[in-house]
């Protein structure tokens, strides 16, 4: 009887270290996936020179301040998901801007009390307080193991050289071209005669690099603190902007735990307030966890996840903000007994129309982001949205310094109902109303997920979309996509209002079409494709990884022969 017991312990801790083995297991490889290939390469050397994933990342960010100057950088912020393998813990760095402290809760609107869209898109006054160049250093010192200098040394050369922009560049620039041209260092910088050059201009920017080589030297306290700080409060100031040295001096980032919930097996690892697009994506799915979507048609899938989407959103309008300044029901909002409620609401043969619900219409346009995900060799994680919200953010360049400027205080909600660039709105009480240091709500839902076979690290910019975008790419991850074609399927989306789904062309065929017509829905295509995804995935099972970088964009994704040492050698591409 002791034998058998005793044989009984023997293999029960057999099991458990097997078990054990298997969570400690490590990649042994490395993957990249980033909207640029410039950007994946200084990330690539980083591993190679013997950092980690979070060196890597620095590197990556850094780059793409300077390969996307239109897409996010140092006048911009972030969410930087992490997972350090070596003790299992997860955790999201919040370099999300701050409201300057003279904000006020209707600087955006006019004397009737109508929400002015330009106050809060272009120029000084739309400008928050960067995260970025903190939460480099935060990388750096407390989760990598090379310096500043070292991680960022790719970026400052590219600024100083300069490299020649792709088709996105100009039609970015393009795009914000009137904006662009009010300010005479963003003319000099990135227009051409004026105008919106042709791709293959040579992009050089001599001032950025110097800002960036001070930052990499003295760290994030040469931006926040001193000349340079003084310049940027100044020139913010003299354009009718509202920047003090006390916002710059207080700007902090916040170490915040992430979301985790399950989908049915699979394990999710998801943005925290102040994004919303954790919570608007776990109760999506907790919504969709009462439906069978494996014997669900192609339609009733649709319809399914077009109806949680149009709940979650309208939960997004009605309760979320900044936690740290107005209460947010979070609990409640990620409980499976809340979905369930939400999910008895849903008819299989019928559209809920959203005017069912408190709202408020809308209008939409166009914008920039960009995100990056990296596994590295030992396992640890980085999966990273940046941003400073529209194409070159509020088009306001800081002069001799390079730094772009956010326009991210239109994340806020200007006024409760009126919609902000992406057609997002809050509800009456506006939880996200614009108030001193609070960060705005964001929709950039860096995430990790986990099956026990295979393991996800992804992301997208794509604005108020971001979060439908994430929801496909988990619900094809589940059902086993690969990475290529996470990234490549047509995608639709509905944010609730306005009250309907705009689809990427090829998303639906004729039938689908008319048979969601029939059940009430309002279609509309896309006018362009839109988001710019980057997955990487690793096979637990085989242990391979693989990476894919969203084919609407001009990234690479590669995997990394922690062998290949040499700056000139090309990666293996695996898009
Ligand atoms: O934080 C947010 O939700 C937005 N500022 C993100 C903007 C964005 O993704 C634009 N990209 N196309």
């Amino acid at each position: 009887m002791l034998i058998r017991k005793a044989s009984a312990i023997a293999l029960s801790i057999l099991l458990l270290c097997i078990g054990s083995t298997r969570a400690e297991q490590a990649p042994g490889q490395a993957a990249i996936a980033s909207a640029h290939p410039l950007a994946t390469r200084a990330g690539h050397e980083i591993l190679a020179a013997g950092g980690n994933a979070f060196d890597a990342a620095v590197a990556v960010a850094s780059t793409l301040a300077v390969v996307e100057p239109y897409a996010s950088g140092v006048g911009g912020g972030a969410f930087f998901l992490l997972h350090r393998a070596k003790d299992n813990y997860d955790v999201m760095l919040d370099a999300r801007e701050t409201a300057p402290l003279a904000a006020t809760r209707d600087m955006f609107l006019n004397k009737e009390g109508e929400a002015i869209e330009s106050f809060s898109r272009d120029g000084a006054l739309a400008a928050a307080i960067p995260g970025w160049p903190l939460a480099l250093e935060v990388l750096a010192k407390e989760y990598g193991r090379k310096s500043l200098k070292d991680s960022m040394a790719a970026s400052i050369q590219h600024a100083r050289q300069g490299f020649a922009t792709g088709e996105r560049y100009s039609k970015m620039v393009g795009w914000r071209e009137e904006i662009l041209k009010r300010n005479p260092a963003a003319t000099s910088i990135f227009l051409q005669n004026g105008t919106a050059p042709a791709p293959g201009f040579k992009l050089i920017q001599k001032d950025l690099a110097n800002t960036l080589e001070l930052i990499a030297n003295k760290g994030a306290i040469a931006f926040y603190r001193g000349g340079l700080a003084e310049r940027m409060v100044n020139e913010v100031n003299s354009t009718g902007g509202i920047w003090s040295k006390k916002d710059l001096a207080n700007y902090r980032i916040l170490q915040r735990k992430p979301i985790k919930a399950k989908y049915k097996d699979m394990q999710i690892t998801v943005a925290s307030l102040p994004s919303s697009g954790g919570i608007v994506l776990v109760d999506s799915l907790n919504m969709l966890g009462n439906f069978d979507l494996t014997a669900a048609g192609e339609v009733d899938r649709i319809h399914l996840v077009t109806e949680v989407l149009r709940r979650a959103y309208r939960d997004r309008a009605e309760f979320l903000g900044d936690s740290d300044f107005v209460f947010v029901p979070v609990k409640q909002l990620l409980h499976p007994y809340y979905a369930a409620g939400q999910a008895a609401g849903i008819r299989l043969d019928k559209a809920t129309p959203s005017d069912m619900f408190a709202g408020v219409p809308e209008t939409a346009i166009g914008a920039d982001t960009t995100h990056f995900s990296i596994i590295d060799k030992e396992g640890n994680r980085v999966s990273a949205t940046l941003s400073i919200n529209f194409p070159f953010g509020s088009g306001f360049v800081v002069a001799d310094t390079g730094i772009v400027l956010n326009n991210e205080m239109d994340d806020f909600a200007a006024k409760a109902g009126v919609p902000n660039g992406y057609g997002l709105i809050a509800g009456r009480d506006n939880p996200n109303a614009v108030f001193p240091g609070k960060r705005m709500l964001s929709s950039m839902t860096p995430t990790f997920l986990e099956t026990d076979n295979r393991l996800a690290v992804l992301g997208t910019p794509g604005g108020s979309r971001i979060i439908s975008m994430v929801l496909l790419a988990t619900l094809d991850f589940y059902n086993g996509a690969d990475a290529n074609t996470i990234v490549s399927k047509p995608r639709f989306h509905h944010q609730f209002l306005p009250d309907q789904i705009i689809y990427e062309k090829d998303a639906f065929n004729q039938d689908t079409k008319l048979e969601l017509q029939l059940r009430g829905h309002r279609l509309a295509e896309s006018s362009r494709h839109y988001g710019n995804m980057q997955v990487v995935i690793w096979d637990k099972r085989k242990n391979a990884l693989s990476a894919a970088s969203d084919p609407r964009g001009e990234g690479l994704a590669v995997v990394l022969d922690p062998a290949i040492k040499s700056r000139d050698d090309e990666p293996r591409s695996s898009k």
